[in-house]
Parts: structure tokens; C-alpha cells; sequence
């Protein structure tokens, strides 16, 4: 299949570039490059030792969607392209609406006018708000807690309306949990530009001493150990995940799978984890409670397995390593 990959240079999107290209899927990739470096293809190549090729354009220049669905013969979609920091979007909420909204309409329409209506689409846990019980199933409520989590729903519930209009569309929604851990190589993997929001990039810069300490957001949850407990799956797994997906899209209609592992680790579980399969120091001290944090998320999995065939394989250890392992072979790189 030759399949256009919106934010294919991202994080998850890199990941799920090369398994496509390993499953010798064609793939172009359209990104901005608003949250990822350029050099992410040339790392993709030296992986897979294939070519993509890349618009770096805004979903938001409809003409360009034009384009590239006019002259490249696109099969399928898979969009990860959108804003992603939940803090920044309830200090910005119309950026949010405006980037993550208007680029998927027009990729939407576009889509329509060109009959490709095969489409995989990146969701997020964050869909369930604070969950009522564990582990969450995909027909849990859904509500949530900020625009960018919005934004999520808003697309599912566009995704879910157009499905019903026309039955000719095939949609996947794939809610993903906390994706950590990077491709073996250590050319891929997360890289945020700017300072990070999340726990695994802020554990590998303490790893690192490019920061003193971590900081864990509460220890009074009522949890084993009194810190948050998530849902945390290996990106490669991840990756995997949209392989299944787009394989399964040949089922008419919008169909919604959890990816997670079903297992929950604590914020203290991931550091001893990380402390001792890497043989660092990764200090840290208790501070109060980050505002928006549930206490406990973590999926039921089964949907996934049952339906696509697909699930977790890497642990915690693996995720761990791999993510320093990009790090620091990542510097090695840039020196
Ligand atoms: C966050 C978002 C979620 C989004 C996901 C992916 C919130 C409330 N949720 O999930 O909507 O889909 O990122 O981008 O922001 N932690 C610390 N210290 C830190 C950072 C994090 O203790 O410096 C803890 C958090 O309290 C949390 C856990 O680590 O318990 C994971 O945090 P994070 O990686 O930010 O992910 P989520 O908050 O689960």
C-alpha cells in the first residue's frame, strides 16, 4: 500500500514509518517539523535503508493536500499530526482548535474528493477523563479534561459522523496509553524541542545531569505506593499496532481499539526500573500534585488482540533502556 503519514518525523509517526517500510508499505510523509528535526528521515533510511518521501508543509495549506493526493496515488492515511502538550492547550486553546481541527478537516475533504477513505487515526487515553474504574475498556465514558484532550474527541466524534454519512469510509481510532522507549537502533526516539512536559524525557535528562532532579507529582495517591499509576507501552509496540490496523481496514465504518499492555506501573516503579537496567543515578524529591492528574489509568487491552491480532510484546525493562539508549547514543550522534 502506499500510505501518506501525517507528522510521520514525530515520535510515534517515526516509529510507525519504519515498520511500515519494514512491511514494505510505500510511505510519504507530510510534517511541519513544529515538534521534530528533519534529520529523523535520514535516520529512518539508515534503519530501513528506504527512501520516503517528505512534503514539509502544514496540513493547514489544503493546496498542498491537493497536490500530493493528485500526484501520489495515496492508498491509505495514517494521521498523527497535531499539537500534543496539555498544558500549553489550556493556555492556548484556539491554537489547538485551529491546528488539530482545520488540518484534519481539510485532510478529510481532501480525502473524500480523491475516494481514498481508508484512514487510521491517532487518539489518546486522555479521551476517558478520569476514569471511573480500572482497566478501562473502550465503551468506558468518555469525557475530558483540557483542548487538547478535546480536540481528541472532537475528531472521534467528526470521524464517528462521517463513518455514519457515508458507509464507503473506513476508519481505525487508535487510543494510545502512555507511549515511552525508542527503536533498538538508537536513531529514533523521543526528542522534543523545548523543555519536556512528560515523565520519560524528564527521567532520561536527570539520567543525563542536564537537569538535578526529578520532580515525582505527589506521593498521597492512593496507590501502592502513593504515586500515579499509568499504562506505559513500548512505541515500537505502538508502531506495530497501526501495521494491524491498517491491515484491518477493509471494515466499513469508524472501529476504536485501546493500546495499552493492561499492566500499571507506578512513577516510582519506572525510576527504580530505569535506575537499575541502566545502571544510573536518577535523583528525585516529592512535590505537590500536578494539577489535571489522574491517579490511576490503565487498559483492557483485549479489543486489540481480539480483533487486529495485536499486542504488547516489550516490558518495562526494554522500554527503560531503550529509551536512554537513544539518548545516549543520540549525543554520540550530535558530537
Ligand atoms: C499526559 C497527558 C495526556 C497525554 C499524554 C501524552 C496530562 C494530565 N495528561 O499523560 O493527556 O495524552 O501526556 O502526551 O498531562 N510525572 C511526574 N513528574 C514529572 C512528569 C510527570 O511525577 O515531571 C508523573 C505524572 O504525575 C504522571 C506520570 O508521571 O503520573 C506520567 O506523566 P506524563 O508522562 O506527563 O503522562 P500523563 O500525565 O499520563
Amino acid at each position: 500500500m502506499k500510505v501518506l503519514v501525517t507528522g510521520g518525523t514525530g515520535y510515534i509517526g517515526s516509529h510507525t514509518v519504519v515498520e511500515l517500510l519494514e512491511e514494505n508499505h510505500e510511505v510519504v510523509i507530510i510534517d511541519n517539523l513544529n515538534n521534530s528535526k528533519e534529520e529523523t528521515l535520514d535516520n529512518i533510511e539508515k534503519i530501513t535503508g528506504k527512501k520516503v518521501k517528505f512534503y514539509n508543509e502544514d496540513l493547514r495549506n489544503k493546496e498542498v493536500l491537493e497536490k500530493i493526493f493528485t500526484e501520489e496515488g495515496i492508498d491509505a492515511v495514517i494521521h498523527f499530526a497535531g499539537f500534543k502538550a496539555v498544558g500549553e492547550s489550556v493556555e492556548k486553546p484556539l491554537m489547538y482548535f485551529d491546528n488539530n481541527l482545520i488540518s484534519t478537516i481539510n485532510l478529510l475533504e481532501v480525502m473524500k474528493e480523491h475516494d481514498v477513505k481508508k484512514l487510521v487515526f491517532s487518539s489518546s487515553c486522555t479521551v476517558y477523563g478520569v476514569p471511573e474504574t480500572v482497566p478501562i475498556t473502550e465503551d468506558s465514558p468518555l469525557s475530558v479534561m483540557s483542548p487538547y484532550g478535546r480536540t481528541k474527541l472532537i475528531i472521534e466524534d467528526m470521524l464517528r459522523d462521517l463513518t455514519n454519512s457515508d458507509d464507503s469510509w473506513s476508519v481505525i481510532i487508535l487510543r494510545y496509553f502512555n507511549p515511552i522507549g525508542a527503536h533498538k537502533s538508537g536513531l529514533i526516539g523521543e526528542n522534543p524541542n523545548g523543555i519536556p512536559n512528560n515523565l520519560m524525557p524528564l527521567i532520561v535528562k536527570v539520567a543525563n545531569k542536564e537537569m538535578n532532579e526529578l520532580k515525582v507529582f505527589g506521593n498521597d495517591y492512593d496507590t501502592k505506593d502513593g504515586t500515579c499509576v499509568r499504562d506505559y507501552i513500548h512505541v515500537v509496540d505502538l508502531a506495530k499496532g497501526h501495521i494491524k490496523a491498517l491491515n484491518k481496514l477493509d471494515n466499513k465504518g469508524a472501529h476504536v481499539y485501546n493500546l495499552g499492555t493492561g499492566k500499571g506501573y507506578s512513577v516510582l516503579d519506572i525510576i527504580e526500573t530505569f535506575k537499575r537496567v541502566n545502571n544510573v543515578d536518577v535523583p528525585y524529591i516529592f512535590a505537590p500534585r500536578r494539577s489535571g492528574d489522574v491517579p490511576m489509568v490503565y487498559a483492557n487491552p483485549e479489543k486489540a488482540f481480539n480483533e487486529l491480532g495485536w499486542k504488547a510484546e516489550l516490558d518495562i525493562e526494554d522500554m527503560c533502556r531503550d529509551s536512554y539508549n537513544y539518548v545516549v547514543n543520540y549525543k554520540k550522534i550530535g558530537e
